[in-house]
């Protein structure tokens, strides 16, 4: 037995069949949405299959896929592209805060919710934020970098308080 639901993905109305124990990951990646990575056994602890459901931060390995009927999900590809990048996805990658890249759709949707929420984020807050996404490549620091200029670009604001 499969079920319809229907959905909303990066502003667009999206339906489905899936069935009722598949995971939201499963049906992003079959739906085309390759940004959505996988980095654990579907257990939750690498953040790297991190979207946005009504712009909350989620795990999609763990997300029952008909949880997100009738609700706003956000993956990587609404957020920009190579064209036209986001903020935060231009300070990742100028503050050299992309290596192999694996991670950082998660960590970038992971900012993106704490930024909506919390303008300007301390180096706690953004460390809690991103404590579910796990970098194995930059050591964090440039990550935890580019999340505060982002801030500062997204506020244009002239904030010197590092
Ligand atoms: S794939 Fe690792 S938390 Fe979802
Ligand atoms: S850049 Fe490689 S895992 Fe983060």
């Amino acid at each position: 037995m499969t079920m319809r639901v229907s959905t909303r993905i990066n502003g667009i109305d999206r339906t489905f069949e899936c069935d009722p124990g598949a995971t939201l990951f499963e049906v992003l990646r079959s739906l085309g949405y390759k940004s959505v990575k996988q980095g654990c056994d579907n257990e939750g602890t690498c953040g790297a299959c991190t979207v946005l459901l009504d712009g909350e931060a989620i795990l999609s390995c763990i997300t029952p896929a008909p949880r997100v009927a009738g609700r706003q999900l956000t993956t990587v590809e609404g957020l920009g592209d190579p064209g036209r990048p986001h903020p935060i996805q231009e300070a990742f990658v100028d503050g050299g805060a992309v290596q192999c890249g694996y991670c950082t759709p998660g960590m970038v949707l992971a900012t993106k919710a704490l930024l909506d929420k919390v303008p300007s984020p301390s180096r706690e807050q953004i460390a809690e934020a991103l404590s579910g996404n796990l970098c194995r490549c930059t050591g964090y620091v440039k990550i935890f970098d580019a999340v505060h200029n982002a801030a500062k670009t997204i506020q244009g604001s002239h904030d010197h308080d590092r």
